[in-house]
């Protein structure tokens, strides 16, 4: 469970107490720190931020299975991809979100925050160009969702409704293709045309 940014009430937790304590400094005094199930227990909202193929164990950890995450928006960033290949390391048919909703009893699950590097979270208004950056959101509950869409305009973004969570799958696979291309040096920015040419000038 982690932070984006400095948050003005928030609680961090970590397997390793000594790096939760930095990040914790590092956020800021308001920024408080506890073992996952303080965590999940503090706020409303959760954003679960460890590699994926923990995140199953440390939401057990949580008490995901005894209800600790009802009716809390649980955030999913993660990027399940194999870091050589850039292929997902999930099942086919499935994706992060719709495990952590099967999961985490009772939680309203939301897909955000993947796709980009942690740095860009950390700028003080991501634009680029002169253009806000589009954070794409995947989740069932609308509610939850709205929730997660005042975060990303918090932090100077614009959300883009992705859909239900059943899609989200389509934007874990289109960040591993990205990850892919970045990594091979591509800049994908140039890769879209503008919007007036998508169905056609
Ligand atoms: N880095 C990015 O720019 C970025 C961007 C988008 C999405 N994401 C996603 O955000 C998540 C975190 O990314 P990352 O860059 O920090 O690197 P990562 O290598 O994917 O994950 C490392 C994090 O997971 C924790 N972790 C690993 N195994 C664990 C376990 N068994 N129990 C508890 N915690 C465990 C680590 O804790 P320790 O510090 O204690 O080792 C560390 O905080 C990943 O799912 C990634 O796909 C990252």
């Amino acid at each position: 469970m982690d932070a984006i940014r400095s948050p003005s009430v928030g609680e961090l937790s970590g397997r390793d107490q000594a790096k939760t304590r930095a990040l914790a400094e590092r956020l800021g005094s308001s920024a408080q720190r506890g073992i996952f199930a303080e965590a999940v227990e503090f706020g409303d909202v959760v954003l679960v931020a460890v590699l994926h193929s923990a995140v199953a164990d440390v939401l057990s950890t949580a008490g995901a299975e005894d209800e600790a995450l009802r009716r809390k928006v649980l955030t999913d960033c993660t990027n399940a991809v194999v870091s050589d290949r850039f292929v997902l390391d999930l099942p086919a048919g499935t994706s992060m979100p719709e495990q952590l909703a099967a999961q985490a009893v009772g939680a309203h699950v939301v897909k955000a925050f993947n796709t980009c590097h942690e740095s860009v979270w950390r700028l003080a208004s991501p634009a680029f160009d002169g253009r806000p950056l589009i954070v794409p959101l995947c989740g069932d509950d609308p509610d939850a969702v709205a929730t997660v869409r005042s975060l990303v305009t918090d932090i100077g973004c614009e959300p883009a409704e992705g859909g239900r969570l059943e899609r989200a799958a389509l934007l874990e696979a289109t960040t591993a293709f990205l990850i892919g291309l970045w990594f091979g040096g591509v800049d994908t920015q140039a890769m879209l045309p503008p919007h007036k040419y998508a169905t056609g000038a």
